[in-house]
């Protein structure tokens, strides 16, 4: 085992996609996890962030909800139930846009996707 080096991380998002094939209880895929995960991406990737800034779609956080999405934001420790594509800008001003135009051009490292 290796320790991954995060000190070049400036905040790690982790959107809820998860697709609930057992159960009735609601799905973040069905409840635009998505298109809020898109949002999110698209934003930092117009803005160059994506090296920095991680991006992670997850499987159940256990907040699931029929409105919208789970988001997790680190290192703020903040977490958001019922998140829609109409909620990620304001997200984006409380938790992400500290780091807009602040990137240094160092492409630090990313976590594998897949
Ligand atoms: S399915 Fe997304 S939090 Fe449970």
């Amino acid at each position: 085992m290796k320790r991954v080096d995060t000190s070049r991380s400036l905040a790690h998002v982790l959107v809820c996609t998860n697709q609930r094939t057992d159960s009735d209880l609601p799905s973040c895929a069905d409840s635009q996890g998505f298109e809020v995960y898109d949002y999110f991406r698209d934003w930092l990737d117009e803005r160059g962030l994506l090296t920095r800034v991680w991006l992670t779609q997850t499987h159940c956080m256990g907040w699931c909800h029929s409105d919208g999405a789970t988001v997790a934001i680190y290192p703020d420790d903040i977490w958001y139930r019922a998140v829609t594509p109409g909620d990620c800008q304001e997200i984006i001003e409380r938790h992400l846009r500290r780091f807009d135009g602040g990137d240094d051009g160092d492409s630090g490292s990313q976590p594998p996707t897949g």
